[in-house]
């Protein structure tokens, strides 16, 4: 009769373990990406191989540390970059921004991700803070095609001076 209680306990400190475990894992929402420095920007169209995932207007930002990485070729715990995906609006011979469809993020941290390039990867959907669509996915749905740019850090974007 003794067992159970024991056992209980066990499970429940796996449990709890478990899930800090995951939690510390999970990349952060990136607070105030708006004010850092915008890279990049670019347009995905119907007909373009990454379409599907990525149709629509993209801008792409970098927080300080990882503006150092930009420069660098080598990116430091820290950076953050942020692909900031809107929906384009084609009228009037016009592009403009639309809702946003999900904001992608790579945060370095060589120890923590060391599973995927030293970059955690997470996609947080529309406007959501919370809602998360990678999760533990990141090495299928992320890392898979990011792993390519290897010799500059996993990251595809270029700094223009
Ligand atoms: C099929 C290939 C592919 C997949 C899959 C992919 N990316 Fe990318 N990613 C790109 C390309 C290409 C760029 C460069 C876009 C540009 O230059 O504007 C990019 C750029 C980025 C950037 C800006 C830094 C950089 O590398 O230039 C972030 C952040 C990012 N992706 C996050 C993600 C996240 C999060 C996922 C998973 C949900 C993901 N990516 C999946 C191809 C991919």
């Amino acid at each position: 009769m003794r067992s159970l209680p024991t056992l209980f306990t066990a499970l429940l400190a796996m449990g709890t373990t478990t899930a800090t475990a995951v939690a510390a894992d999970l990349v952060p929402y990136p607070v105030g990406y708006r004010d850092w420095a915008h890279v990049k920007s670019m347009v995905i169209e119907p007909g373009h191989p990454l379409f599907d995932s990525f149709g629509g207007l993209h801008h792409l930002y970098a927080n300080e540390k990882a503006l150092q990485g930009y420069r660098a070729g080598r990116f430091p715990d820290g950076s953050v970059i942020v692909f900031d995906l809107l929906s384009a609006v084609s009228a009037d011979n016009a592009v403009t921004e639309g809702p946003r469809k999900v904001l992608g993020v790579m945060h370095k941290d060589a120890v923590r991700y060391a599973a995927t390039g030293g970059w955690g990867f997470e996609g947080f959907v529309g406007d959501s803070q919370t809602e998360r669509a990678v999760a533990d996915k990141a090495v299928t749905a992320c890392f898979g095609c990011h792993e390519a740019r290897k010799d500059s850090d996993y990251v595809f974007s270029a700094w223009r001076p």
